[in-house]
C-alpha cells in the first residue's frame, strides 16, 4: 500500500510516498481503508522536531492523525467490513494519510451518513478538541459567554457551533477577512483582532478559549469574571505551572490535550446527522499534493480544514 511519512525532520521536502507493507493488526484493532485524512499543525510540529521526546528519532514516520474511511477488517470488534467510519489515532505515530491504517476500535465511530468521507476526515482531532475544551474544561452552559480566539480554523470554526449548541454566546476574533465566515457559523459578536485590542473590550468572559495560542493566562485574566476559565491549546511552559495554581484562585487555567474516544465521535456523528454541526472544509488536495496541502496549513491562514483525498 502507499503511505505518507517524514524521511527525517526537517521541512515539506521530508515528506514523501512509500510503498510498504499493509499494517498487522491486534485484538482491539481494526483496519480501515482510508478515503480522506484530515490534516493538522500537529503534522508541521511533529515533522519539524518540535515533539521529539515522544516521536523518536526512528524514520522513516508516517504522517496524519485523523482520517475516514471504510472497515478493512473488523477483527473481533463490533464493526461490520465495509461500514464508514471516522476517527482519530491517539498518541504520537501518525500514520492517517495511508491507503490502510490500523486503529483502536474504540479511537473510531461510524461516521455520519449525510457527509462526503472529506468532510468527515477533518472532524475528528480538531472537533474532539473543540469539544473536550469547552465542554469538559470550560463547563460551559446555557446563557456562557464564550471568547474564542482564532475562530476561523479548524478547531476554530467547530468551537463556534460546539459553543452554540451548548447554549453558550459566542464572541470571536478573527482577521478582519474572517468576520462573516465567523458569523455564518453562528457567532453572536465578531472581533477583529487587526482593529481591536481584547484588553481593551471592557467586557468580561466566563470562557476564553485561546485556539491560537498567542495570549497567556496571565495576560488576559482581566478579562475573564470571577470563577472564569481560560483554555489553551498550546502545551507552553507558563500553562502548566498556571495549572498548578489553579487550586489557590477563582479563575482557572487549564491546557486542553485531546484524546480521541467513542463518546465523542458519536456526540459528532449525531449532531452532524441531525443537521446541528457542519463540517467546515476549505480545501481538499490530492495525496499526491501532500507536500502543498502541509505548506498551506503551514501558513496558518486556513478557513476550516484542509483534507488530503486518498483515492484519487
Ligand atoms: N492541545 C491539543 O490537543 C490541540 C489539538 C488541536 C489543535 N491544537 C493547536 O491549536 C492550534 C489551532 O489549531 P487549528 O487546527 O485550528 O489550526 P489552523 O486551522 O491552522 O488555524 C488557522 C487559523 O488561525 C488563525 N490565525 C492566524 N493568526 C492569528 C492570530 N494572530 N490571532 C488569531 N487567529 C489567528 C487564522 O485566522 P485569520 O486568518 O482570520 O487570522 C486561521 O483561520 C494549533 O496551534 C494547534 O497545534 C492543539
Amino acid at each position: 500500500m502507499k503511505k505518507a511519512v517524514n524521511e527525517q525532520y526537517g521541512g515539506v521536502e521530508q515528506i514523501k510516498i512509500i510503498e510498504t507493507e499493509l499494517p498487522k493488526i491486534s485484538n482491539g484493532e481494526v483496519l480501515v481503508k482510508v478515503e480522506a485524512a484530515g490534516l493538522n499543525p500537529k503534522d508541521i510540529l511533529v515533522r519539524k522536531g518540535k515533539f521529539k521526546r515522544f516521536t523518536g528519532n526512528k524514520f522513516p514516520q508516517g504522517v496524519g492523525y485523523d482520517f475516514s474511511g471504510t472497515i478493512e477488517d473488523p477483527k473481533n470488534s463490533t464493526f461490520q467490513k465495509g461500514e464508514k467510519v471516522f476517527g482519530m489515532v491517539n498518541g504520537w505515530r501518525g500514520r492517517c494519510c495511508a491507503e490502510y491504517v490500523d486503529v483502536k476500535a474504540k479511537e473510531l465511530y461510524q461516521m455520519p451518513e449525510n457527509i462526503s468521507f472529506e468532510a468527515a476526515a477533518g472532524v475528528p482531532l480538531a472537533g474532539q478538541t473543540a469539544l473536550q475544551a469547552i465542554r469538559d474544561q470550560g463547563k460551559i452552559t446555557k446563557g456562557s459567554q464564550i471568547l474564542i480566539n482564532g475562530a476561523s480554523g479548524g478547531v476554530g470554526t467547530l468551537a463556534i457551533q460546539i459553543a452554540k449548541e451548548l447554549g453558550g454566546e459566542v464572541t470571536t476574533v478573527s482577521s478582519s477577512k474572517n468576520l462573516e465566515l465567523c458569523s455564518s457559523f453562528g457567532a453572536d459578536h465578531t472581533i477583529s483582532y487587526e482593529t481591536t485590542q481584547l484588553l481593551e473590550l471592557g467586557q468580561s468572559y466566563d470562557i476564553f478559549f485561546d485556539v491560537f495560542g498567542n495570549y497567556s493566562f496571565r495576560k488576559m485574566e482581566g478579562l475573564l469574571k470571577n470563577k472564569g476559565i481560560y483554555i489553551t491549546t498550546v502545551p507552553k511552559a507558563d500553562i502548566i505551572k498556571e495549572q498548578f495554581s489553579n487550586l489557590f484562585r477563582s479563575k482557572k487555567a487549564r491546557l486542553v490535550v485531546v484524546r480521541s474516544n467513542e463518546r465523542d465521535l458519536r456526540w459528532f456523528s449525531q449532531k452532524i446527522a441531525e443537521g446541528k454541526i457542519k463540517p467546515v472544509v476549505d480545501q481538499v488536495f490530492d495525496f499526491g499534493e501532500i507536500q502543498a496541502a502541509q505548506t498551506y496549513i503551514e501558513s496558518k491562514r486556513a478557513k476550516g480544514k484542509v483534507i488530503v483525498k486518498m483515492n484519487t
